[in-house]
């Protein structure tokens, strides 16, 4: 039987993300000029070697955006390899499209913690995403299910925790609740979700998480 409170939590959660796909919807075209760019894109050239792609990988891109990381992506992972780009906000998704396609690209709008994708993905990826994910424990039961046996998955934002809180702090609501979890939370979240964090650093201008199942 299904449950009165828990018609209501899904409603709730239905509701965050409606609120985040606005706001990326809204900020789409401002997102691809001012943050896509990466310096002159070689920090994300350099990003890319942290995620060990190999040729015929299978990738999920999760918050794909306006797609900064697909190109570099798609030259590790070659023409037997596959990118599923994820993203809520069909804005950014067009973005992306308009840049990259292709045989082995596959665009999808929904929600990342609800895909049914079964022990397909080698290299999962969130850069610049976590913080937004309403219920994180949700998003890595479900990543935990994405992932191939040996699979990795990677939390990755090229700032410090604090400098991504406090960024987000100042965006308005539900916005200004997207926060990036301290590393004993992180810990909690990932082990219950079945997940060993195998590398996990912070430093003044880097935050990274890797994983795998455990
Ligand atoms: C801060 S942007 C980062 C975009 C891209 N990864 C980058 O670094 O340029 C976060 C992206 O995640 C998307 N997003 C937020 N919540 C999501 C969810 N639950 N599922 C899929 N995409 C989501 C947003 O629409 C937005 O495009």
């Amino acid at each position: 039987m299904i449950k009165f409170s828990d018609v209501l939590v899904e409603q709730a959660y239905a509701q965050e993300i409606k609120a985040r796909r606005e706001f990326f919807n809204a900020l789409a075209l401002r997102w691809e000029n001012e943050f896509d760019q990466g310096e002159g894109k070689s920090v994300w050239a350099e990003i890319i070697d942290l995620f060990d792609l190999k040729p015929g990988q299978v990738v999920l891109d999760a918050g794909c955006g306006s797609g900064c990381l697909i190109p570099y992506i798609l030259e590790r992972i070659g023409e037997e390899g596959k990118l599923i780009a994820v993203d809520i906000s069909e804005k950014m998704l067009a973005l992306a499209r308009k840049k990259w396609s292709g045989p082995h690209v596959f665009f999808i709008q929904a929600d990342v913690s609800q895909l049914g994708l079964i022990r397909l993905i080698d290299r999962l990826i969130c850069f610049r995403l976590f913080p937004h994910l309403p219920d994180k424990r949700k998003a890595l039961l479900s990543f935990c299910q994405y992932l191939k046996r040996e699979g990795q998955l990677f939390i990755v934002h090229p700032a410090s925790r604090k400098q991504v809180n406090d960024f987000h702090a100042n965006l308005p609501t539900p916005l200004c609740r997207d926060k990036l979890p301290d590393k004993n939370e992180m810990m909690v979240l990932f082990r219950m979700a079945g997940l060993n964090i195998i590398d996990f650093w912070e430093r003044e201008n880097f935050y990274f998480i890797r994983a795998k199942i455990a």
